[in-house]
C-alpha cells in the first residue's frame, strides 16, 4: 500500500475506536457505572500501541521529516501543530489509564475524570485526522516522489513489525470490530 494511503485507512481505525469510545462515555453518564471497564483497557491498549506508538511513530520519524525537508515548517507550521497534538493525545491517554487504576481501587469520582479525559481526546484526535487527511496528506502527496515513497512504505513495514508485532493489528481490528458490534451498531 503507497505509504499516505497506509496512513488513511489507520485513521478510519482510529476514528471506529474513538466512536466506540464516545459511546463508552454515553452509557457512563447516562447509567453513572462502567459496567465492562476491561473494554476501556482494550482501547487503552489500542490507542497507546496502535495509534500513538506505531501510526504517530510512522508519522514522526518518516512523514513529518521527509515534509520538512520539502519546505514544510515546523516551528510554527503545521508539523509543529502536530506534534504537539501528537504529545497532547499522549496526556490524556495516560489520565485515562491513571482513571482507570484509581477506578478499580474504588474511587468512583475517577469515572467522570475518565469521561472528561476520554471526550477530550475523542474531540482532539478527531480534529487532528481531519487536519491530516485535509491538508497534511495533499500536501504530502505533492511532494513527495514516487521513488521517496517506495521507501516510506519498507520502512513502515518495518515500525509496524518492531511496534506492534506480527499478528498484533489483527487482533486489534477483531478488537474493534467486536466493540463496535457491541457499542455503535447495537
Ligand atoms: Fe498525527
Ligand atoms: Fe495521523
Amino acid at each position: 500500500m503507497k505509504p499516505i494511503e497506509e496512513l488513511k485507512t489507520e485513521h478510519r481505525a482510529i476514528e471506529t475506536s474513538l466512536k466506540i469510545l464516545g459511546a463508552i462515555c454515553d452509557r457512563v453518564e447516562e447509567e453513572n457505572l462502567l459496567a465492562s471497564p476491561e473494554h476501556i483497557d482494550g482501547l487503552i491498549e489500542f490507542f497507546s500501541v496502535f495509534a500513538d506508538r506505531c501510526h504517530h511513530s510512522k508519522e514522526e520519524t518518516q512523514l513529518f521529516p521527509a515534509l520538512e525537508a520539502r519546505g514544510v515548517e515546523r516551528e510554527n507550521g503545521p508539523i509543529g501543530v502536530m506534534l504537539t497534538e501528537h504529545e497532547a493525545g499522549r496526556a490524556f491517554v495516560r489520565d485515562m489509564a491513571v482513571s482507570m487504576g484509581q477506578f478499580r481501587e474504588g474511587n468512583t469520582e475517577a469515572l467522570m475524570r475518565l469521561v472528561h479525559n476520554a471526550r477530550s481526546y475523542i474531540d482532539l484526535l478527531a480534529n487532528h485526522i481531519q487536519k491530516e487527511d485535509n491538508v497534511l496528506f495533499p500536501m504530502a502527496n505533492d511532494r513527495i516522489s514516487d521513488e521517496e515513497a517506495i521507501r516510506m512504505a519498507a520502512e513502515f513495514d518495518r515500525i509496524e513489525k518492531e511496534k506492534i508485532g506480527e499478528g498484533r493489528h489483527e487482533e486489534f481490528h477483531s478488537m474493534l470490530e467486536r466493540l463496535g458490534e457491541f457499542y455503535v451498531r447495537a
